[in-house]
């Protein structure tokens, strides 16, 4: 995006619309198709240049966790995996709701387009990912589900008004409620009038050097929210992939070797061919995946390897079932059926977000958050494996039908753009470097206050481009992470301490994060914590 013209209380543009969705992945969309089929003006808004590549959801590889009749499987049998991955931080009526509307979800997303790969006629293939007791996870492609839902929601979706490189850079509001959203494009800024505004904006995977995440995961919704006055919650949660393929590149967005490939047999070894995972957990490779990919990070400290190796060798068929991870490895010259994939863990995705209950919405009324960006509960310290594209789902759907309701009930909004828009950002290489360095998979508190003393080298600016925005919210999202990860002092999850290895009962509560009236990280600590 080029330089925009500024913000200096002047907009270039206006427009109305009753509700505005930030974000065109699975979240966003099933949003603007449910707010939509209320009969409400929606406006969707991507601030890349096309939909190509932009979401997360158009990665996913490894399937929609579900369950399905007669196969066997049970919502209770789903809840527990869930409960039990997610360290004892997870809302479990959260959980319950969500998990118990998956199937309705996936029906809606199958009359949508959406097909799903079959283990025989009007039977769907089912595999199994780390935590999951049961095969439960449809998938399309093979590895290409992600692919396969973006593509039937982007058809279903003609009937919106999408505006991609619109970026939105603030969710304006008066003193009770949100009024619109502050937006930027190739004509400058404009403000787009609306009561009522879905925040979809996916994860925050470039918080890191090196991400399975693409470009646009920013963090931008956790910064949209905190700036509106909204609260983000467990966001020291970041999860990371055990297997990101390692190729030797340093940074940016790397692939992702799908954990349906260990639910078929792969093993996880070492360079010398020791198992990675023995003796750590009853579930061995299939562990949750804060599980192996500590055990990972702990067996590259002490061997001082670079990577370790997922051997796929002995499974047949492998090209076949796993085109995207195939075609991956060949790009680094490797081929799964003759050699073995070098993987690390990457930053893969968000557990913590903005504060909501089950139906997306926040405390802020007129403002909902579905998808990666949104905490509802269901994640708690650790995500299941598969269970994103279920939430989003969900999720998504019922907070576009609350939008949709809550635009019809508060009648049309009149926003104001700020006088000035400047922001606190740090260059993005300096902030990748320095949470890779100390808020990554085991962090302390050295390393932890290394890195509040590095964000507070943030310098003001004004806001002239996407890159602006994103490092804007890169900042605020690194501030929130460092806080609550400086506070918990023990580990759970996917937060690990080298210097509190222990969990502590006394800490199951949530790490809310808001920001003071001098725009600085507060964080309290609730227990049971909502909207
Ligand atoms: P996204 O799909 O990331 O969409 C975010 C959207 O918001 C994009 O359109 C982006 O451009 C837009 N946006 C962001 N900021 C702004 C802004 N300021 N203004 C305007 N637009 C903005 N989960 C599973 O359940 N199963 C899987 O198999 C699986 N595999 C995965 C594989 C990979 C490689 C990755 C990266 C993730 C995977 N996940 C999987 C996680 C899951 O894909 C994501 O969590 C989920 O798709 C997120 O969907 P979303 O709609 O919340 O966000
Ligand atoms: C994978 O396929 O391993 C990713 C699944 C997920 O992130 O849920």
């Amino acid at each position: 995006m080029t330089i925009a013209r500024g913000c200096g209380g002047s907009t270039h543009w206006q427009q109305r619309a009753d509700v505005v969705v930030i974000g065109t992945g699975v979240a966003g969309l099933v949003a603007g198709l449910a707010a939509h089929r209320r009969g409400r003006k929606v406006v969707v808004l991507n601030k890349a240049d096309d939909q190509a590549g932009s979401t997360a959801t158009g990665y996913a590889q490894g399937g929609i966790a579900v369950v399905l009749p007669d196969t066997g499987d049970s919502v209770d049998a789903h809840v527990a995996d869930t409960l039990a991955a997610g360290g004892g931080l997870c809302d479990a009526e959260a959980v319950h709701s969500i998990v118990a509307d998956g199937h309705r979800a996936v029906r809606d997303l199958v009359a949508d387009g959406a097909r799903f790969d079959e283990a025989g006629p009007g039977r769907w293939a089912l595999t199994r990912e780390g935590g999951h007791s049961q095969r439960r996870i449809i998938h399309s492609g093979g590895d290409a589900t992600g692919a396969e839902v973006q593509r039937a929601l982007d058809h279903a979706a003609r009937v919106l008004d999408i505006r991609h490189r619109h970026v939105a850079v603030r969710v304006l509001r008066d003193d009770t409620a949100v009024t619109g959203v502050l937006v930027l494009n190739d004509d400058g800024f404009g403000v787009i009038h609306a009561p009522a505004v879905v925040l979809a904006t996916g994860g925050l995977g470039h918080l890191y050097a090196a991400t399975t995440n693409p470009e646009a995961s920013t963090g931008d919704g956790i910064a949209l929210a905190l700036w509106a006055g909204a609260a983000v919650a467990d966001v020291e949660f970041v999860q990371f992939h055990p297997t990101m393929l390692f190729d030797g590149r340093a940074g940016g967005r790397r692939p992702l070797i799908t954990e349906a490939l260990r639910g078929e047999g792969a093993k996880l070894v070492d360079a010398q061919g020791d198992s990675v995972t023995a003796g750590i957990h009853p579930m061995g490779d299939l562990a949750p995946r804060d599980v192996v990919a500590g055990a990972i990070d702990a067996r590259l400290k002490a061997t001082g390897d670079p990577c370790v190796y997922l051997d796929a060798r002995h499974l047949g068929g492998v090209a076949h079932r796993f085109p995207t991870v195939t075609a991956a490895c060949r790009r680094a010259g490797i081929d799964p059926a003759r050699h073995l994939i070098p993987v690390v863990p990457g930053a893969h995705y968000s557990c913590g977000g903005v504060l909501t209950d089950v139906d997306g919405r926040t405390a802020l009324p007129g403002l909902f958050a579905a998808g990666e960006v949104a905490r509802t509960g269901m994640h708690g310290a650790n995500r299941l494996a598969s269970n994103s594209l279920l939430e989003g789902l969900v999720v998504g759907a019922r907070a576009g039908r609350g939008a949709a309701d809550h635009a019809a009930a508060a009648g049309p909004s009149r926003a104001a753009a700020p006088d000035r828009l400047t922001v606190e950002a740090l260059g993005r290489g300096q902030l990748q470097a320095a949470t890779s360095r100390d808020a990554s998979v085991v962090r302390d508190a050295a390393g932890l206050g290394r890195l509040c003393d590095a964000l507070a080298g943030a310098a003001t600016r004004p806001v002239r481009t996407r890159a602006d925005l994103e490092d804007a919210a890169l900042t605020l999202a690194a501030r929130a992470v460092a806080a609550a990860a400086l506070h918990r002092t023990e580990s759970r999850g996917c937060h690990q301490r080298g210097d509190f290895p222990d969990t502590d009962p006394a800490q199951a509560v949530s790490g809310v994060v808001d920001l003071d009236e001098n725009g600085l990280v507060e964080l309290k600590v609730r227990a049971g914590a909502c909207c």
